[in-house]
């Protein structure tokens, strides 16, 4: 009994203690529409954005609501899950954009740098919609999260406008700074992130606590970053346009 009681006892404060340690003013502060809420928030390391999220284990359910600023006020946002991988390709992004300042959404199947079509996600994704407040975008999302995980890869970005040749692809994104280093391994649970996790995995419930470094998403950054990652974007950023 009390040797069952420990663990739950400390995960119980890994839930309350690690939350707080990212979450920061604007997390606690933000209001979305029609009253909902989420259990957990993370300010995420680059862009000034925000994931909002709420993890179902009994059904492997994650809704989420992606809080960023897109750099020109016709601008798009994403926020993806990368089942196979840690960066853009593989990513399965959902996408806010306007369209004659109607704001829009969609979902890219991202299997390479040059395969960016919308098209269906890997997994089962339901109730998408965004909404605008000023120039911020709320990007709003329900997925059943591949593989029943408790961590995720998440990537995101954001971006100018459509392209002007009415092809209603997106704008591609800044090929520099923060927008190369935006994405980062994210605690379903608000358990502590495994430091070298390069795939999401699912812990052993109960001494995953011992990990804990109190940081989820710079942590992961900081170890997950990538120098050979960034030339290939470099070098095939162009082809982004397709975006
Ligand atoms: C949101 O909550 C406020 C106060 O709790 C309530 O007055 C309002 O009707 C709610 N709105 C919706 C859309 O549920
Ligand atoms: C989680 O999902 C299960 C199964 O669909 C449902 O019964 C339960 O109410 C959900 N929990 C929450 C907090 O929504
Ligand atoms: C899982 O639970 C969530 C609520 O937590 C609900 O919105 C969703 O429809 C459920 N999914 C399934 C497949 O039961
Ligand atoms: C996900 O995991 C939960 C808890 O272990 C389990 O009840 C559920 O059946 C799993 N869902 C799927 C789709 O594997
Ligand atoms: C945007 O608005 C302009 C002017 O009202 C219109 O000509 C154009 O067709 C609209 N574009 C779309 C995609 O709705
Ligand atoms: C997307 O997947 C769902 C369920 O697998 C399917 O019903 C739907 O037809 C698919 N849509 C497209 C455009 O492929
Ligand atoms: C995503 O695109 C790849 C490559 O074209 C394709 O093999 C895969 O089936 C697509 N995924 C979905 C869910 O349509
Ligand atoms: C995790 O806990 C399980 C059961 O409590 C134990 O068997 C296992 O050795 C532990 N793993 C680590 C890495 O401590
Ligand atoms: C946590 O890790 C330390 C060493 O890093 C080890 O001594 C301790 O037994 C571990 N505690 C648990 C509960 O696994």
């Amino acid at each position: 009994m009390e040797v069952g009681a420990i663990p739950i006892l400390l995960v119980a404060v890994v839930l309350v203690m690690v939350p707080s340690a990212v979450q920061s003013e604007s997390c606690d502060l933000h209001k979305f529409s029609n009253n909902k809420t989420f259990a957990l928030c993370q300010e995420l390391p680059v862009l000034d954005a925000e994931l909002h999220y709420t993890y179902n284990a009994t059904n492997g359910s994650l809704s989420v609501a992606f809080v960023a600023t897109p750099p020109e006020p016709s601008g798009w946002t994403s926020w993806a899950v990368n089942p196979t991988g840690t960066g853009m390709i593989g990513a399965q992004a959902f996408v806010a954009f306007q369209v004659n300042g109607t704001v829009r959404t969609k979902t890219l199947n991202i299997t390479g740098y040059k395969e960016i079509k919308p098209g269906n996600l890997s997994f089962a994704f339901w109730d998408v919609s965004a909404e605008k407040k000023n120039d911020v975008l709320t990007l709003y999302a329900s997925l059943a999260v591949p593989g029943n995980k408790t961590f995720v890869n998440q990537v995101w970005n954001v971006g100018p406008g459509l392209a002007d040749d009415g092809s209603g692809k997106l704008k591609p994104h800044a090929l520099t700074g923060e927008s190369l280093m935006s994405k980062s391994a994210l605690s379903l649970t608000g358990a502590p992130v495994p430091t070298a996790a390069p795939a999401p995995s699912t812990p052993a419930p109960g001494n995953s606590t011992n990990t804990t470094s109190g940081t989820l998403g710079r942590m992961k950054m900081s170890g997950g970053f990538d120098l050979s990652l960034i030339s290939a974007f470099m070098a095939s950023m162009v082809i982004l346009c397709l975006f």
